[in-house]
């Protein structure tokens, strides 16, 4: 199972490499777009299902990488991986085709097997490939007389038959729950951050309203050339590096329950423990893991979070099982509130049909039992909308409102 995918403007498809494909979007968005790009794939007792979509950004630049079963003889081993672009696509785009061929296939990775895949010599492995692909992309830049100003974050793991390896560069994030809670999660790369801010200063830099020299957000990234061209200073010691950050942890089949990897619009608005609980009380309802993808997406569009925004969910066989009481339950409460909101519109009839915003609010003041944990409200907003729609004698018949159905 190989997948690759990219995505920037309008519609097109694309096929190339095996399952690789970009897609592409135009300018200011008065509404934000809810198509969604899916995928799923299982093997090596792993099952993934992954979700992106462009919301309210004019372009969608996220990438993901979705590998079961690598080449080079690792055919135990797992690659997932987001990357968020910036000022440009080509630099996510390259990552998203060829990082990982540059980690497997990199000589530090290749003694790390031969020597029976320590752990520290996989982490440096994986370092070599990350700084050997950032050498390789500004090389082909150069050439083409430095025409690319993009950059991208990386964020992923690299999955073992023993281990996880948890990699990160840059402000997107990995998280891993095991036995019912958060177990583990990356740290985010901001130039505020006190290391990386004194190599900002070292390089000759500055950190001003968070960002490196008052104007990049991130501190650690693959591409962004103009900002690692300081004379004398090594690859690792730049204004910003693209040097990953490398965490491994032991696999443990009884306890290990999933692996978010998300990119920063979706932790803009919603925390690590409240994600976890909430993708736990989705996988309870099913195990269709790109609409849990999507219910993630959604909810983060309705919590206002306004970025383009890409999630990869990858389930360990420890994963929960749907359960039928929380079947059951979740049909109670969309039950509920669609006889909710049935009532309000009911009760505003003299005064004309409510609008929808007038229904949310009602809504929220009220306590409503057994809404998921983490998604709230948020979660629900498409089957209230749903239910509305029906219900609104004066519903204009624009397709992109009834897009919503298709999402739950
Ligand atoms: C790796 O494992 C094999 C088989 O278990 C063993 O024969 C070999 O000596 C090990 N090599 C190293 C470098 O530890
Ligand atoms: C960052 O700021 C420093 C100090 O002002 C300057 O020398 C350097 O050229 C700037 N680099 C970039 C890429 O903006």
């Amino acid at each position: 199972m190989k997948l690759c995918l990219f995505i920037i403007l309008l519609k097109l498809v694309f096929p190339c490499l095996d399952n690789f494909r970009w897609d592409t979007m135009g300018a200011f968005l008065d509404k934000p777009k809810m198509e969604k790009y899916n995928s799923h794939g299982e093997g090596n007792s792993l099952r993934y299902g992954l979700s992106s979509m462009q919301g309210w950004r004019v372009e969608m630049e996220d990438a993901h990488t979705a590998v079961i079963g690598l080449p080079h003889g690792l055919d135990l081993w797992s690659f997932f991986a987001v990357y968020d672009g910036h000022a440009g696509s080509q630099v996510a785009k390259y990552c998203c085709e060829h990082l990982l061929e540059h980690i497997t296939t990199n000589s530090d990775f290749q003694t790390a097997l031969q020597e029976n895949a320590s752990v520290d010599s996989v982490k440096n492995g994986i370092r070599t490939g990350f700084l050997q692909i950032d050498e390789h992309m500004r090389t082909i830049s150069e050439k083409k007389h430095g025409v690319d100003r993009s950059g991208s974050t990386a964020v992923g793991v690299l999955i073992s038959p023993t281990h996880v390896y948890f990699i990160n560069c840059g402000d997107s994030r990995a998280l891993q729950s095991r036995a019912g809670a958060v177990h583990f999660f990356t740290q985010d790369h901001k130039p505020n951050n006190p290391l990386e801010k004194e190599r900002i200063q070292n390089a000759g830099g500055s950190v001003m309203i968070q960002r490196v020299n008052g104007s990049l957000a991130v501190s650690r990234a693959l591409g962004d050339f103009d900002y690692k061209c300081v004379h004398g200073k090594g690859p690792t010691e730049q204004l910003v590096s693209p040097e990953p950050e490398v965490y491994a942890i032991e696999r443990c089949e009884a306890e290990d329950e999933f692996i978010i990897l998300a990119c920063d619009g979706i932790w803009d608005v919603m925390a690590n423990e409240q994600l976890c609980d909430f993708v736990r009380s989705r996988l309870e309802v099913t195990d269709d893991l790109e609409r849990v993808s999507n219910e993630i997406l959604d909810t983060c569009l309705y919590k206002g979070s306004r970025d383009n925004m890409s999630v990869v969910l990858v389930c360990f066989s420890g994963v929960p099982k749907v359960s039928p009481e929380a079947v059951k339950r979740e049909a109670e409460l969309d039950k509920y509130l669609e006889s909710r909101v049935e009532e309000i519109m009911k009760k505003q009839g003299d005064e004309g049909v409510p609008d929808l915003v007038h229904v949310m609010r009602t809504l929220a003041s009220e306590s409503i039992p057994n809404l998921p944990p983490g998604g709230e409200l948020a979660s629900k907003r498409s089957v209230i909308e749903a239910v509305y729609n029906k219900l609104n004698p004066y519903r204009s018949d624009d397709t992109d409102s009834a897009s919503t159905d298709d999402m739950w």
